[in-house]
């Protein structure tokens, strides 16, 4: 399984996840990324045919925001997305 989230506090909403993994991620009103599936808790798994996309970003985001897990993240949902 995969799970990825976005680290906000080092996010510099460059803008190249978005681009790389539309269906992944999203930009809330500050640019800063997040992760649309499960509102950035690194709950949902990422479905297969997603996995390319979000590896992608991963290897590409100049500030290592973008985590992945092979296990669930769980973290606190963000409150303003
Ligand atoms: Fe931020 Fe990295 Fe995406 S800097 S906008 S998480 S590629």
């Amino acid at each position: 399984a995969m799970y990825t989230y976005v680290d906000q506090d080092t996010c510099i909403a460059c803008g190249t996840c978005g681009a790389v993994a539309p269906d992944v991620y999203d930009y809330d009103d500050e640019g800063l990324a997040f992760v649309l599936l499960d509102r950035n808790t690194g709950t949902f798994s990422v479905p297969e045919e997603l996995q390319e996309d979000v590896t992608e970003a991963f290897e590409a985001c100049p500030t290592e925001s973008i985590k992945l897990s092979d296990l669930v993240i769980a973290k606190d949902a963000l409150s303003h997305i």
